[in-house]
């Protein structure tokens, strides 16, 4: 079977399409041939060194995919031959609250190997059913973007119809959380720097578009938009870089959901907003199997579809993974594994 493997250091250069043995599954275990992979910003990072640069290596990069058992373990009874599945982002955190324990070490895309292989062996524990009405591509971008945002809009965010949610950019969580917030019958407003992609944003119902590039003070727009209150959620992306627009723009008592650090990791933040204004920095960290399951639960029920922006094959790892560097993508970028 085919595998890309970041190979014998970090860096783009460093991925290796290579051969390997088909794996078998032990007891417990499934064998799923892996259909599609679906690239988070992480993996970027991971692939570069700079999200972990002590991870063992060779790896096999990338959380999120999606596939067909093929096979199972003895005593195997969630999953079965013929079942459409995705892993869990942390094979280790079935439900509650996370902990060092149950997601240390069990993380896909490192430190275990991750979704670049045509066939995977993994835990029946860490797998939940496609939903029905998607492809495998679409599928794919579930395991973390689309569930991170599904739990900063949800379960941290509470959201209820009517109220306001500032999402940033168009990337996979960005666009997730959208499309969460729209069903939700909130109010979005989005930011981009993009003005084709401001239209795209419109039409999937963002309701105020704010160029971030043009407007850097965009808090100013996003608070005026909603009647000088305050937006009730960010959906904060960009980290370090944009946390002080956030602040301004959430609304006293509100939330800034901290998932990403695009716009830098580290950085001096005034804090006094924080106190005065009596707002909740929530940090999400993807989510447990049972988060997963009520996500995919409600995916199925609204047939909402992820947003795929472009599919590239197997041998074209490096080219999509520039792609989404380069911030050209808008939503989910896509590896068709086979
Ligand atoms: N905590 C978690 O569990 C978790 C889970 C998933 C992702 N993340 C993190 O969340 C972040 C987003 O991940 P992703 O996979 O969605 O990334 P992505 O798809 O690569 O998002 C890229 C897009 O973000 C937008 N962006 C970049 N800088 C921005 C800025 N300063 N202000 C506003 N938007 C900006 C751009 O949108 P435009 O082109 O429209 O300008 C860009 O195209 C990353 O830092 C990632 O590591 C964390």
């Amino acid at each position: 079977m085919r595998v890309v493997t970041i190979d014998q250091g970090f860096g783009l250069e460093n991925l290796k399409l290579s051969e390997r043995e088909l794996p078998a599954p032990r007891p417990g275990e499934a064998l799923v041939k892996i259909s599609a992979a679906s690239l988070n910003y992480r993996d970027l990072l991971t692939v570069r060194g700079l999200y972990n640069p002590k991870l063992k290596l060779p790896l096999i990069p990338c959380s999120d995919g999606a596939g067909v058992v093929t096979a199972v373990g003895e005593g195997v009874t969630r999953v079965r031959v013929g079942d459409r599945v995705m892993p869990t982002f942390a094979q280790g955190w079935l439900s509650g609250e996370p902990s060092r324990e149950k997601l240390g070490s069990s993380t896909l895309g490192g430190p275990l190997d991750g979704m670049l292989a045509e066939h995977r062996v993994l835990h029946e524990s860490g797998l939940v059913a496609v939903p029905e009405h998607l492809t495998l591509e679409q599928a794919s971008t579930l395991p973390c973007a689309g569930l991170t945002a599904w739990r900063a809009i949800f379960d941290h965010g509470g959201i209820l119809p009517g109220q306001w949610v500032l999402v940033q950019g168009s990337g996979g969580v960005s666009v997730f959380a959208l499309q969460f917030a729209r069903q939700a019958g909130a109010r979005v407003i989005a930011t981009t720097s993009s003005d084709e992609k401001a239209e795209r944003l419109r039409a999937m119902g963002a309701e105020v578009v704010i160029n971030y590039r043009a407007t850097p003070n965009w808090s100013k727009p996003a608070r005026d938009a909603t009647g000088g209150r305050g937006v009730d959620v960010v959906v904060e992306v960009g980290g370090a870089g944009t946390l002080e627009q956030s602040l301004r723009a959430v609304k006293m008592g509100g939330r800034v959901s901290v998932i990403g650090v695009l716009a830098g990791g580290a950085g001096e933040v005034n804090l006094i907003p924080v106190l005065m204004q009596d707002v909740r920095l929530q940090g999400v960290i993807v989510g447990s199997r049972e988060h997963f399951e009520h996500m995919c639960r409600a995916i199925e029920a609204s047939k909402m579809v992820p947003v795929v922006d472009r599919v590239f094959p197997l041998e074209q790892t490096v080219e999509a993974m520039q792609h989404m560097a380069a911030g050209a993508h808008f939503g989910k970028v896509v590896i068709q594994v086979q």
